[in-house]
């Protein structure tokens, strides 16, 4: 039997209880004996009985007076309490228990009652309400209106129909303590519970179905014991858990299994906090020393969250904790101090609330490995920080200005807010801030003039303080620059025709183009030069891709084309690109935006995968070409499922996100990827005269002209390049593995491009391992790398010799067609090489011998010898092979000289230079779009691609006049 407590209205001081005896003896004495239950609750009590069937099972006379009952309590003639918890009742609840106005203590639980509750509305003296696990079926919603003196609520575990709190609970300002777990309850949680209970001590209502954040109120609260774990909506509870902070009476908060994000607040003010449970959410930054060095603290869950910076240490006082450093994004997977760079950049993304785009992106403890919008020179130092469109709230730190290497710092097009810090302009590297089309205000400080400051979009910018309201990313047309200096008078994108198309940005490509193919390849549009006579344009143009919603027929791309200022004159364009053939143009690929493509769109473009589309089978997969809507076309590979095997989501994306980085004239640029259950698809820009293999080894089948040995003498010079760029790729090594010409692509101008570059970091460790690939690739590998399986450049350079000899005699460097001791290309080539006459006869009889070529010749053949040299370290490396090659190929020197030159690289120039000048060129032009910043954050069945905000085109000008 449940214990008895004594009422406490009733004792509420002497003379309040006098006078009730008085009144009681006025009134009721002559209707009523004291002990016996009124007239009214004992017709009531009847109703209740029969209801409940407990006439039957617990014995209850319907013809005796309902306060002999077992489990009944009266009080002076009044029905005052009723305990049949566990006591295997069914039935229902009668609606006459409304009538009991005396009843203080209602006890049901742990029955079968079902059906609907009936209204206890005005029950004013009901203290303790049990009801939990029962099978109630609905809850009214007058259900609490005038329960003032209630202190214990338990609904838990009724198959309730959902309902919501309602606000009248608000009546029981003496709740303690309301619990109501798995009770289907929808909605927000009622912001009552810090304000109206100032007694609350325990509120329960997991396993609901509520939504929304934890209300600011509950800060007011005294609830020690706090329970919202598992909400099993769509949409579990949400936001930040700040309110968290000031609830100093905290012992035990749940909050795990739900969407709660941002950081976790400093919760040093809780010291009596000993339970806190809050996995499974997405809380992001680090873990606060607050809550290590929390001395109550016994117990901690934080498994499955998106926290960031060092792996959490508690002291042995906390019994149970539960951190997987494997499902956060900590900087390391044990405990240890992050990187500085790491620790800077986190501090920055502080003061925007630790976005969770940043703690998905932000893997490792090396910002400089492809995190997205971060962009590093080859010391390791950030040198780009490119946050634009990225939704961020909350304001500019002033820590950025610890970014000492700091070139560019982009933050256009989100919701920032509060004013841009003087720190920053004291950064000595600073070239670019772009602060536009957000909410700031205030003064700018004053840049350096050598500092192109962009603050347009900011209505409230020069105001001491921020309006209101002020829309933050409102499409204006014609951005307009400001800079201190006035020097910069920035032509920019007007939104024109564009702007009511729903476009997201997939690919971005600046500057200047070289091969005519990519044009033809990509279907994107270009900005032609107004003026073609003035002189070098000496920023990129930009120019931004948008292709249609996925779900649309009408395919990918189209874009358009920022103006750039050439001597002052503004010209600004749009257009969308048709394969047209012109000459020399001004684009190359720099930088990826969103470069995500669903499957449907590959799967059109290639009439899903059809066999007519396959273009070649490699090593990864079979690569299909597809065509745009508009006749462009694009080559898609599709990885082979085996493969791809084991390689998990996130480090597919990373490696990704590195190969996008990988920008480079004479290699083949990924332009998008696409991720579809085990799918995994590259896409690529599309070479239309197909492989070298095809020109050089298979030219009479293909019915194609043998190549002259000018153009070969090029394409070697291409190859050359390409690999050399992969070599001094500074923070990875790009050493490619597998050169041979069916990885040299040419464009419709016969220019080369290498590809597959890369793909070996994306197959997992071991799968690509030389036995497997050994034998499509075997004439090609050095003997070191064959032998041992020990990769250096050198392996490369090795690679690239025979593919010289290749090129020189047209032979196979495996033709077992042909005798024993000629089967090997390089051995038999070395063996030529020693005779003059024999050489001569070695090579391909195609190529017409003049004094000159045979003098060229000659040259490339030394250098190929020079390059298959058995021992690695006797291989030149390849800038060695590109000197040698340019130095012959300075006589076939391209015909638009300026092409070379406003690439960046300079023919004259020695290779430190001209690396120095690419990577600064190439640093410069990366960030002006959205990097591959918007790779993140795309899931596995990802079909759909972000719209993008509106006026997002401004802030894409051109960077002219620097
Ligand atoms: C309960 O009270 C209502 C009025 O408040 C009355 O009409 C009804 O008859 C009562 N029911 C019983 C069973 O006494
Ligand atoms: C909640 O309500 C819905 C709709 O009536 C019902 O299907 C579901 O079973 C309920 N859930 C629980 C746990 O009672
Ligand atoms: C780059 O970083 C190194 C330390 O890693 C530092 O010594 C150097 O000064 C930095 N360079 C610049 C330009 O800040
Ligand atoms: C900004 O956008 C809002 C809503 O789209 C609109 O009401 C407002 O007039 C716009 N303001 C400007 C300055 O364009």
């Amino acid at each position: 039997m449940g214990s008895r407590r004594p009422l406490r209205p009733a004792l509420r001081g002497a003379s309040s209880v006098l006078l009730a005896a008085i009144f009681f003896l006025f009134v009721f004495l002559p209707i009523s004996a004291s002990a016996q239950a009124s007239a009214g609750d004992a017709a009531a009590m009847r109703a209740v009985a029969k209801a409940l069937g407990a006439d039957k099972s617990l014995g209850w006379s319907l013809t005796v007076d309902p306060c002999t009952w077992s489990f009944v309590i009266c009080s002076d003639g009044r029905v005052t309490a009723i305990q049949v918890g566990n006591r295997s009742l069914s039935g229902s609840l009668a609606p006459e228990m409304r009538n009991l106005t005396a009843l203080a203590r209602l006890e049901l639980q742990q029955n079968e009652i079902g059906g609907p509750l009936p209204s206890l509305a005005g029950l004013s003296t009901l203290q303790v309400l049990l009801l939990h696990d029962n099978l109630f079926t609905s809850i009214p919603g007058d259900f609490f209106t005038g329960l003032s003196a209630l202190q214990e609520v338990s609904l838990d575990k009724n198959p309730f129909a959902p309902w919501e709190i309602p606000e009248t609970l608000k009546d029981a300002s003496t709740l303690v303590n309301f619990s109501a777990n798995s009770a289907n309850i929808t909605g927000t949680v009622p912001d009552i519970f810090g304000d109206f209970f100032p007694g609350l001590s325990h509120l329960s209502l997991a396993f609901n179905m509520l939504h929304g954040a934890i209300p600011s109120t509950f800060s007011n609260s005294s609830i020690q014991s706090l329970w919202l774990n598992n909400q099993r909506g769509d949409t579990p509870l949400s936001g930040t858990i700040e309110v968290i902070r000031s609830m100093i009476s905290l012992t035990q908060l749940w909050l795990h299994s739900n969407a709660f994000s941002g950081p976790l607040p400093d919760l040093s003010g809780l010291t009596a906090l000993q339970d806190l449970q809050l996995r499974d959410n997405r809380f992001t930054g680090p873990v606060p020393r607050s809550l290590t060095a929390l001395p109550s603290l016994r117990r901690v869950t934080l498994t499955n969250n998106l926290l960031q910076g060092p792996v959490p240490v508690f002291p042995a006082t906390v019994t149970q904790v539960d951190v997987v450093p494997a499902t956060e994004s900590f900087c390391l997977d044990r405990p240890g101090d992050c990187d500085p760079r790491v620790s800077m950049l986190l501090s920055v993304a502080k003061s925007f609330g630790y976005p969770a785009k940043f703690a998905e992106d932000w893997k490792g403890n090396d910002p400089c490995t492809g995190w997205p919008g971060i962009g590093c020179d080859n010391t390791g130092n950030i040198t780009t920080i490119n946050f634009q469109r990225m939704g961020l709230s909350g304001t500019i730190s002033p820590d950025f200005a610890s970014f000492r290497s700091l070139q560019k710092l982009l933050l256009s097009n989100n919701n920032i807010s509060g004013t841009i810090p003087s720190a920053l302009a004291g950064l000595p590297n600073l070239r670019e801030l772009d602060v536009s089309n957000n909410s700031i205000y205030g003064l700018v400080p004053a840049f350096s003039s050598s500092v192109l400051v962009r603050t347009s979009g900011n209505p409230d910018i020069g105001k001491n303080s921020s309006s209101a309201s002020s829309p933050a990313s409102n499409a204006t047309s014609g951005g307009d620059t400001q800079s201190p200096t006035g020097s910069s008078d920035n032509g920019s994108i007007k939104n024109g025709s564009s702007s009511g198309s729903v476009g997201v940005i997939v690919g971005s490509v600046i500057g200047t183009i070289f091969g005519l193919s990519l044009i033809a390849a990509l279907g994107f549009c270009w900005y032609k030069r107004k003026q073609q006579g003035f002189g070098r344009v000496q920023s990129p143009n930009t120019i931004v891709v948008h292709p249609r919603h996925s779900g649309s027929d009408r395919d990918l791309v189209k874009i358009t084309v920022a103006g750039s200022t050439v001597n002052g004159e503004i010209g600004t364009t749009t257009e969308t690109l048709s394969p047209t053939r012109s000459g020399p143009s001004d684009i190359h690929m720099v930088e990826t935006g969103n470069m995500l493509i669903s499957i449907q769109v590959l799967r059109n473009v290639t009439n899903n995968f059809s066999e007519e589309n396959i273009l070649g089978q490699g090593g990864f997969g079979t690569v299909y070409k597809g065509e745009l809507h508009d006749g462009t076309k694009i080559a898609v590979k599709r990885m082979e499922s085996g493969v791809m095997g084991s390689k998990g989501l996130t480090e597919f994306k990373s490696e990704i996100a590195v190969l996008t980085k990988v920008r480079h004239r004479n290699l083949v640029s990924l332009l998008g990827y696409c991720l579809d259950g085990n799918e995994r698809l590259l896409v690529y820009e599309y070479m239309p005269q197909g492989t070298l293999s095809r020109h050089l080894l298979n030219w009479k089948d293909e019915g194609l002209k043998p190549l002259d040995w000018k153009k070969r003498l090029a394409i070697a010079l291409d190859v050359a390049r390409g690999v050399e760029y992969l070599h001094s790729l500074a923070h990875q090594s790009f050493i490619h593995r597998d050169l041979k010409p069916s990885n040299i692509l040419l464009g419709d101008d016969m220019k080369a491009k290498v590809s597959d570059f890369g793909l070996v970091r994306l197959a997992p460790d071991g799968k690509c391992s030389v036995e497997t690939r050994l034998a499509g690739t075997f004439g090609y590998l050095a003997p070191e790398y064959a032998v041992t399986g020990r990769v250096t450049t050198k392996a490369d350079v090795f690679s690239f010799g025979v593919i010289l000899m290749e090129l020189i005699t047209g032979r196979k460097a495996l033709d077992e067609s042909l005798p024993e001791e000629s089967v090997h290309l390089v051995t038999w080539f070395r063996r030529m090489q020693l005779n003059k006459d024999a050489f001569r006869k070695a090579i391909d009889p195609t190529i017409d011998l003049d004094e000159e070529t045979l003098a060229s010749i000659s040259t490339v053949s030394e250098l190929a010898g020079h390059c298959c040299a058995r021992e690695p370290h006797q291989r030149p490396d390849m800038g060695h092979a590109v000197n040698v090659l340019s130095s012959l190929a300075e006589l076939w020197k391209p015909t638009d000289p300026e092409s070379e030159e406003s690439y960046g690289i300079d023919l004259d120039m020695t290779l430190p230079q001209a690396l120095k000048k690419w990577q600064a060129f190439e640093d410069s032009s990366l960030s002006d779009l959205g990097t591959s910043s918007f790779l993140a954050s795309m899931d596995n069945t990802q079909t759909s691609i972000p719209t993008r905000p509106a006026g997002f085109a401004d802030s894409f000008t051109s960077a002219d006049g620097r």
